[in-house]
């Protein structure tokens, strides 16, 4: 697969088109943002550790029948996709109160919440990604009302999948955000799936593993993700 021009930077991955108009290359970078993008920074190390990061987690998806994006990871830094219809939206799954949903309610961080709840936000970082809902998905055409129950029922098999993989490793899968495309008519789980878009926390000291170490300034930001890779059993050398 022959590497062509870059199709789009984001804040964390930059996407380049191939030889084979059905396939992309992502490449993950160091740069970390958060607050849609009004604290950056570069951390090393980190674009390696989330490539390898989420490589084993899609494989893990896939192996529990779940359609994702991803093919194969090509180096350290670089993951071969199939190249989707993306929908403009996040799907948003928690099974612990934290971050948007306490700053919303008020209810306090780390309540359990049963049965998890399930948010849609609108990608679109000049407006701050907004709290949308399924009526909005289907008067502006964002997906086809069968395509967003379709995002859902996957959304949720994710966190039967991952819940389970998290907890046998002593993590929590506080919550975490998925991004879904369309692939030859089918809906697959598409963008990525590590640190940078969930919540871990340690299961005996409730200690974040994940990227609100950067949001809130905690430091050993990749130190972490490392860690719960290894937990996961991922080797991060090879
Ligand atoms: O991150 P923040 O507190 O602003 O928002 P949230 O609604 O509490 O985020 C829920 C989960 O989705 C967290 O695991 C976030 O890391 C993730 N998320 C994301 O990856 N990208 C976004 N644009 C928004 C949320």
């Amino acid at each position: 697969m022959e590497k062509r021009e870059q199709l789009y930077a984001g804040k964390a991955k930059s996407v380049f088109t191939t030889d084979d108009p059905d396939h992309l290359i992502l490449l993950f970078r160091n740069d970390t943002s958060a607050f849609d993008g009004k604290k950056l920074d570069q951390l090393d190390r980190k674009g390696m550790v989330n490539n390898k990061f989420n490589a084993f987690i899609m494989e893990k998806l896939q192996a529990a029948g779940i359609p994702t994006h991803f093919v194969k990871r090509l180096s350290d830094n670089e993951s071969l996709v199939k190249r989707m219809e993306m929908m403009p939206i996040e799907c948003v799954v928690r099974n612990l109160a934290a971050g948007g949903l306490c700053r919303r309610l008020g209810v306090e961080e780390g309540i359990e919440l049963n049965p998890p709840t399930f948010e849609l936000f609108l990608k679109n970082d000049a407006l701050g990604d907004p709290m949308i809902n399924e009526s909005y998905v289907e008067t502006f055409g964002w997906a086809k009302p069968e395509q967003l129950a379709k995002a859902k029922e996957l959304t949720f098999a994710v966190n039967t999948v991952l819940k389970q993989l998290f907890a046998d490793a002593g993590i929590l899968l506080v919550d975490y955000k998925l991004e879904f495309g369309v692939f030859k008519d089918e809906v697959i789980l598409g963008d990525e799936f590590s640190p940078d878009g969930c919540r871990l926390w340690d299961a005996a000291t409730r200690k974040k593993l994940d990227k609100d170490r950067f949001r809130q300034g905690l430091g050993d930001v990749v130190e972490a993700y490392e860690e719960v890779g290894k937990r996961l059993g991922i080797n991060f050398d090879a």
